[in-house]
């Protein structure tokens, strides 16, 4: 009992994503990474995200060296399908592809042979390992800018070893990295200190984009209970997101 009195309170209605008309991170593509595992899958996802406001989609799978080995070509053969069959079902949405790289070992080779997929005007979305920070973390980031992308390294607040280190964070916007929060963050599923770290960051002002990262039909669910957050009406009436120009 003591424990719902101190609960903050939750809004009366859902937030409205209208405003944001596009989503620039989850995981659509049926059967390429963690994300939706098939085609019906996919489209219920795709219509569900419609039906919440969004009317434009930029799915991002995994691209990384060890699990998921996505390339340009599977990524955009696997939007094609989807593609075709969102528009068989009429759902009017402009659907994207691009990738969310993890910083590794292979990603510098991905620059190398240049095949990195950008979302809008040439923004990278990039994710860090949850247990380590990457080495080459600062030394890919700079030479990527030095080429002309624009980073936005997706949720920041999941990243828990900078948790009593907000100066990591001040440090990477300093750097000119965009930050994209997880609006599933704000509801404590992945744990109080991740919630507790995007309030955080939403109070700093640091958070310019907000992602779906939607994976599947169960995370939609978790999704939808999100939007009842105070915080993410907040953020939302804030100027600072950036969705829309995308
Ligand atoms: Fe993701």
């Amino acid at each position: 009992m003591l424990g719902n009195l101190f609960k903050k309170k939750k809004l009366k209605n859902p937030v409205d994503l209208s405003g944001l008309v596009t989503d620039m991170h989850s995981h659509l593509v049926p059967g390429i990474d963690d994300g939706s595992p098939d085609m019906d899958s996919s489209v219920e996802l795709v219509r569900e995200m419609h039906k919440l406001g969004y009317r434009k989609l930029i799915t991002t799978p995994h691209v990384s060296s060890d699990i998921y080995k996505n390339s340009p070509e599977t990524i955009q053969d696997g939007i094609a399908q989807l593609q075709q069959r969102i528009s068989l079902e009429g759902i009017p949405v402009t659907l994207q592809a691009s990738a969310e790289y993890m910083i590794d070992d292979g990603f510098e080779l991905l620059i190398k042979e240049n095949k990195l997929q950008t979302l809008g005007d040439k923004y990278l979305l990039i994710e860090l390992p949850y247990f380590n920070v990457p080495p080459n973390l600062y030394d890919v980031t700079f030479e990527l800018q030095i080429k002309g992308f624009k980073i936005i390294l997706a949720h920041p607040e999941r990243y828990l070893y900078w948790y009593h280190q907000m100066d990591k964070f001040e440090e990477l916007r300093d750097r000119g990295i965009f930050f994209q929060m997880n609006i599933i963050s704000l509801s404590g599923q992945y744990g109080g200190q991740v919630k507790k770290l995007a309030e955080k960051l939403v109070d700093l002002g640091m958070i310019d984009f907000l992602g779906s990262d939607m994976h599947n039909l169960q995370y939609l669910e978790i999704f939808k209970a999100s939007l009842y957050e105070p915080y993410l009406q907040k953020i939302i009436e804030s100027s600072n997101i950036k969705n829309h120009l995308l």
